[in-house]
């Protein structure tokens, strides 16, 4: 099977090479296409950071195995991590965070095992990066939350989680501050529960999950998450293992996936030989899993085991007191322990599944729909416009009253998410944005020449830097409410 490799910036070539040298020593069946992509790719002109050869390479072998690579700073361009996992639909990350012997932190001095498995949405949120600066004392930064893409990946955190027999789904959210966005996802999260009746799930604030990862890490086993949570959740994990040195991740696509480790390139570190490729490699055998090479992944990871467990290291990380590896040395003691079953979370080694990646070539986008979404009754009762103005609230009710007309009312005012008027207290601070909410006179729906009307009237007096519909969707509000309204 061939697969595609990009050595990536910085200590990207020298763990790649380390790893790839540790399949070729195991045998494993893999052929590697080496393709372009990284800070050079930028340098020279390529604004996506690779060359559209490799797209071509990428989308036609359906895997990616990729070093870490730099972004460069100040030139506008958008992280290559980035571009790739949404370019392909990468929808879930899944890094797995578990006690390494050998790696010490105090949980495991403290005899507390930890295995948990995080699945990151990894394509939506904050993620999308579409920001604006209404005002120039404002920016906003829109959050996206879908339900495809929601039931996607936690769907797959589910399937997942059956596969491996773990014990345990539990979904972090923040759905009691953002109840339309996280419990969206929250919503989703339950209806896809039902669907897996012999796993225990359960959900938790993601505030709390970040206080009882810390305080009882051996209660969790898989945790899926929003982007920009399961993002801090999961650097908090590596934390839990021994640092960003041991954490893999996979970005899970139906066509195609990407491996890599969380760590960036280490420019401080790099061309030195010193790194430490353990990410990496355990990147490498989450890969070789997915593609159904069980017994090299096994014999690899067991042979990895064995060498922490002896006390080998590199330099960032074990006992000072013993010399440390270079990443050269440090690969081939893995080699040379093959065979060797490690004392502690030997994996068992079962033949090869030759599983072969579902490619299929796509002639053009796919759309996700949900499928409840067609049977929905939505119309439009109001609209939130989104003003620059630094005056006074009840100066601008008085200006936005009058473009009320006979089909709306003005409802309030709010600054921040906080409202202002019709009732607030002058001890909110205010900034030079506001939000005046208007609703359709005596509730009956609305069409957009109505807001059009209406943004016309109103931008006599302020300038409108967005605005939001106002939509009610099977008898429900689908806006949230400001603080204190
Ligand atoms: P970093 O992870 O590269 O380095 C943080 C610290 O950890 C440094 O002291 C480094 O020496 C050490 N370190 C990281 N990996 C190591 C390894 N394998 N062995 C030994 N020590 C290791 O994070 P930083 O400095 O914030 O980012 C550097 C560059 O990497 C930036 O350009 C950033 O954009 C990029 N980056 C790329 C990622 C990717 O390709 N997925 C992820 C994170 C950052």
């Amino acid at each position: 099977m061939k697969i595609a490799v990009a050595k990536g910036d910085g200590i990207g070539p020298e763990i790649m090479d380390a790893v790839l040298n540790i399949f070729k020593a195991n045998q494993v069946p893999l052929e590697y296409v080496i393709v372009d992509m990284g800070k050079w790719v930028f340098d020279k002109g390529f604004s996506n950071g690779m060359t559209p050869e490799s797209q071509q390479v990428i989308e036609e072998l359906g895997i990616l195995f990729k070093g870490p690579m730099e972004t460069p700073k100040g030139k506008g361009v958008k992280s290559i991590n980035v571009t790739a996992r949404k370019t392909w639909n990468t929808y879930a990350n899944k890094r797995v965070f578990q006690s390494l012997h050998g790696v010490d932190t105090v949980f495991s001095k403290a005899g507390i095992p930890i295995d948990i498995t995080i699945v990151r949405e990894n394509i939506e949120d904050t993620y999308g990066g579409i920001e604006h600066m209404p005002t120039h004392d404002v920016a906003l930064s829109r959050r996206f939350i879908t339900r495809p893409g929601s039931l996607q990946v936690i769907r797959y955190a589910f399937e997942m989680a059956k596969k491996n027999g773990a014990r345990r789904v539990t979904c972090g959210h923040k759905a009691n501050i953002m109840k339309l966005t996280d419990g969206l996802f929250l919503e989703c999260f339950q209806e896809v529960a039902k669907e897996y009746p012999e796993l225990k799930s359960d959900d938790v604030i993601v505030d709390d999950l970040a206080m009882k990862l810390v305080v009882r890490p051996e209660e969790f086993d898989v945790v899926v998450l929003t982007n920009l949570q399961g993002d801090i959740i999961s650097d908090l994990c590596a934390g839990l293992v021994g640092g960003l040195g041991f954490a893999p991740s996979a970005n899970i696509g139906d066509h195609i996936s990407i491996f890599e480790a969380v760590h960036g390139t280490a420019p401080d570190i790099a061309g030195k030989n010193i790194a430490n490729p353990t990410a990496l490699l355990l990147s490498g055998i989450a890969m070789l899993r997915h593609l159904g090479y069980m017994q090299n992944a096994a014999v690899i990871e067991n042979a990895l085991l064995y060498t922490l467990e002896q006390g080998v290291h590199t330099g960032d990380f074990g006992d000072k007191s013993i010399p440390g590896k270079n990443t050269t040395e440090f690969a081939q003691a893995i080699i040379n322990n093959f065979g060797k079953i490690p004392e502690h979370g030997a994996k068992p080694v079962i033949p090869n599944a030759h599983v072969t990646p579902t490619l299929f070539k796509m002639d053009q986008n796919q759309m996700m729909v949900s499928d409840d979404s067609k049977d929905e009754q939505e119309y439009i009762v109001g609209v939130d416009m989104f003003i620059e103005s630094s005056e006074q609230p009840e100066i601008i009710a008085k200006k936005c009253k009058r473009h009320g007309g006979v089909k709306f009312n003005l409802i309030n005012i709010s600054n921040r998410g906080t409202q202002v008027w019709p009732t607030g207290s002058v001890y909110t601070n205010l900034v030079n944005q506001y939000n005046a909410r208007f609703e359709s006179i005596d509730g009956s729906p609305l069409v957009q020449q109505d807001i059009i009307g209406l943004y016309v009237s109103l931008s006599g007096n302020f300038k409108i830097g967005s605005f939001e519909l106002l939509n009610v969707m099977n008898g429900k509000k689908a806006y949230s409410l400001a603080q204190g309204q």
